[in-house]
């Protein structure tokens, strides 16, 4: 891919500028942002893969009560651990945890890596969790891209084309990576997916009070007024 089509190092800097900004008096204050347990990120990661926050809270509490570490996981049965999962929707998540708990004991005593290459070794951990881990457990510089991060940067930096196809979501995860700052690389990631959840929304984007509207390819009003 050419440079050409990745922002300017004047475009991140101030993308970043005004996302931290607005995650610093928008961003919610969720129990997953106040640790750097990689378990517990996991387990966060996996519930929201697929379930709204609000429906989280409640389990993840409950979850870490029962199965406080990937140890205790493992030791638990399958069937009561998919029991405890199931308000969540009965799907494969919480067999791929505890699968994902019995190798981290087997091979790595209990303790989640934190090497890109070793996460996506484990059946369960993509692209998406190994980044999500990487940077909220071990505040490495690592890229994130799920739907809502993929639309943030499509609308913000693309504008045209295809958002779901191939080609398009390397040069995302691209767009993704050269963003990601050096220092608050935590909150940086948190608050793209709050920027996607909560303002650059599929449905209803905010776009009006939006502080990446000067500059935004998809802003509705750009270049007619
Ligand atoms: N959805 C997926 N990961 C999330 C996170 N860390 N915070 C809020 N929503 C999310």
């Amino acid at each position: 891919m050419s440079a050409g089509t990745l922002p300017t190092p004047a475009q991140r800097r101030t993308f970043r500028r005004r996302l931290l900004a607005w995650y610093d008096v928008h961003g919610r204050d969720l129990p997953w942002r106040n640790t750097d347990d990689p378990y517990h990120i996991l387990v966060s990661e996996m519930m929201l893969q697929q379930t709204q926050v609000d429906r989280v809270l409640p389990k993840y509490h409950e979850w870490l009560g029962k199965y406080p570490s990937l140890e205790a996981l493992s030791r638990a049965g399958i069937a009561e651990v998919t029991e405890t999962w199931r308000p969540l929707g009965y799907n494969i998540r919480p067999r791929r945890l505890h699968a994902i708990a019995c190798e981290s004991v087997a091979r790595f005593g209990g303790e989640l890596p934190s090497d890109e290459e070793t996460l996506l070794s484990f059946k369960g951990i993509g692209a998406y969790t190994a980044g999500a881990i990487r940077s909220f457990a071990f505040r490495q510089r690592a890229a994130i891209l799920d739907t809502n991060v993929a639309r943030v940067l499509f609308r913000v930096f693309i504008g045209k084309g295809d958002p779901k196809a191939h080609a398009m979501k390397k040069r995302l995860w691209a767009t993704s990576e050269v963003l990601v700052p050096v220092k608050r690389v935590f909150d940086f990631n948190q608050a793209l997916m709050d920027f996607g959840a909560t303002l650059c929304t599929a449905r209803k984007p905010k776009c009006l009070v939006c502080p990446m509207a000067r500059g935004c390819k998809s802003y509705p009003w750009d270049g007619t007024s």
